[in-house]
């Protein structure tokens, strides 16, 4: 659990995270807004340590669930940080009623961000929902799990398990992504919305940051779809 990418307003955190035997690998992603505010986007398990680093790094504001998986580790941040708002996907008022979010997000929702941060509702269906964003200042994208970007070294078994969901040494959705899209012209939709921002980098949460040709790749990785 240690800080991967430093670019200045926004950073990046790693920590484990194993599915089906596979170390799959979690990113929470801090942007510090201009007023010196936090802005944390898929929170990953608050040790002592990733604490000290956001208290050092400035105040910690909105915290943010972004899709209907990455829930895990909100409840520690609700906490301990009784001032910041907690803003959760849509498919969470549901999936997890017992944490307490400040909202959840809509497309009529008009944040206290709102210049710094653009963002994007992609709803898949029912069961699938994910809140995609735009840092404006880092020209940075930010997923969740609507794209992985699995290309590093696998021990035989997980290479296995990672090509039977999809996303062995590809960047694209996994097959779990694919088949809870099923209305595909509101993904459609937001894909095209997606790549109407200038990004030149993005940030996902499972696999190897995207640093070139970003625009390009996201284009191939959302091919799918059209
Ligand atoms: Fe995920």
């Amino acid at each position: 659990m240690s800080l991967e990418a430093d670019w200045g307003t926004i950073r990046t955190y790693r920590s484990d995270l194993r599915l089906i035997g596979t170390n799959i690998g979690a990113r929470m992603t801090i942007i510090k807004m201009n007023n010196g505010d936090l802005f944390i986007h898929s929170p990953i398990q608050l040790t002592p340590q990733i604490r000290q680093e956001l208290d050092d790094f400035g105040r910690v504001k909105f915290v943010v669930a972004p899709n209907d998986f990455h829930h895990l580790f909100v409840k520690d941040y609700m906490a301990s940080y009784l001032e910041a708002e907690f803003l959760g996907s849509p498919g969470l008022r549901a999936k997890r009623p017992d944490l307490k979010f400040s909202r959840y997000f809509s497309d009529e929702f008009v944040p206290a961000w709102k210049g710094e941060i653009d963002f994007v509702v992609f709803r898949g269906s029912k069961n699938f929902h994910e809140v995609v964003f735009f840092h404006v200042q880092s020209q940075t994208l930010i997923l969740s799990d609507l794209v992985m970007n699995m290309k590093e070294r696998y021990s035989f078994s997980e290479a296995l398990i990672l090509s039977a969901i999809g996303v062995h040494h590809r960047l694209g959705p996994s097959r779990i992504v694919k088949m809870l899209t099923k209305n595909r012209v509101l993904a459609q939709d937001a894909f095209r919305r997606i790549l109407q921002w200038p990004f030149n980098k993005v940030i996902l949460a499972h696999g190897t940051l995207i640093t070139a040709d970003a625009r390009n790749q996201m284009r191939q990785a959302f091919a799918w779809l059209a």
